[in-house]
């Protein structure tokens, strides 16, 4: 079987990360969730007072930053460490979703991040999810899906999985950060959210999980196939 790289990208709170990790399972590649990166950067800059309008203090501290990513077979997802410290945790708090989307405005977090998102793909074989991942990461990748869903819905699914974690929010809380995310990463300078050209569109607001990844599997399974005839021709 070919491996090829699917490259999903959407709004908030869509759905992406269920998505990309059941089909990462499904054909046993790996996942990368690329939030999760801007996410550990961010954390780093509020735990190390850095103030990120000064260019100088982000270069350095991007010097000292180091994200990788370990599989718990306990909670069955890879999870993210930043300095060799496990901050699966504390990257998804609100504390740093707020911030998280100011830090990736800036074009040296973004160069530093996506390079290291490619060298991750270098062998195929790779789901990854975010925002730029069709358009800048992987112009080439074989499979660019863009999820979508309703703003309502989005809200209830974050709302609900921020109460399972005992966080004390309320639902206009979440309304806010979704809008002021999904505004800062459509209309920021460095590679704003963008359907790639070449990109199948997944509104997921009425699907089941199940519906979603049997139509994703289609997908994926059509561009193998292409990919294998590419190289048998
Ligand atoms: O997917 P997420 O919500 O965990 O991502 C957190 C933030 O990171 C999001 O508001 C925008 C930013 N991000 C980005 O700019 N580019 C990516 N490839 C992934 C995430």
């Amino acid at each position: 079987m070919k491996d090829i790289i699917v490259a999903i990208d959407g709004y908030s709170s869509c759905g992406k990360s269920t998505l990309a990790r059941a089909l990462a399972a499904k054909y046993h590649y790996a996942y990368v969730d690329s939030g999760a990166m801007y996410r550990a950067v961010t954390l780093y800059f509020l735990n190390n007072d850095v103030d990120w309008a000064n260019e100088n203090q982000v270069l350095q501290a991007l010097d000292h930053i180091s994200i990788s990513f370990k599989f718990n077979p306990e909670t069955d997802t890879n999870e993210t460490y930043l300095n060799g410290l496990n901050v699966e945790y504390a990257i998804r708090d609100m504390r740093v979703s707020a911030k998280v989307s100011e830090v990736s405005k800036i074009k040296a977090v973004r160069v530093a991040l996506v390079q290291f998102q490619q060298d991750m793909g270098e062998h195929r074989g790779i789901v990854m999810d975010g925002r730029d991942i069709g358009t800048v990461v992987f112009p080439d990748a074989e499979l660019k899906l863009f999820m979508t869903a309703d703003i309502a819905i989005r809200v209830q699914r974050r709302y609900q999985e921020l109460l399972a974690k005992g966080e004390s929010i309320t639902i206009e809380q979440v309304t806010e950060n979704l809008r002021h995310r999904d505004q800062i990463d459509t209309t920021r300078e460095e590679s704003p959210l963008r359907q790639a050209k070449d990109a199948l569109v997944l509104d997921n607001t009425n699907f089941t999980q199940e519906e979603q990844l049997a139509l994703a599997s289609k997908w994926v399974e059509e561009r193998i196939a292409a990919k294998q005839q590419e190289i048998e021709w």
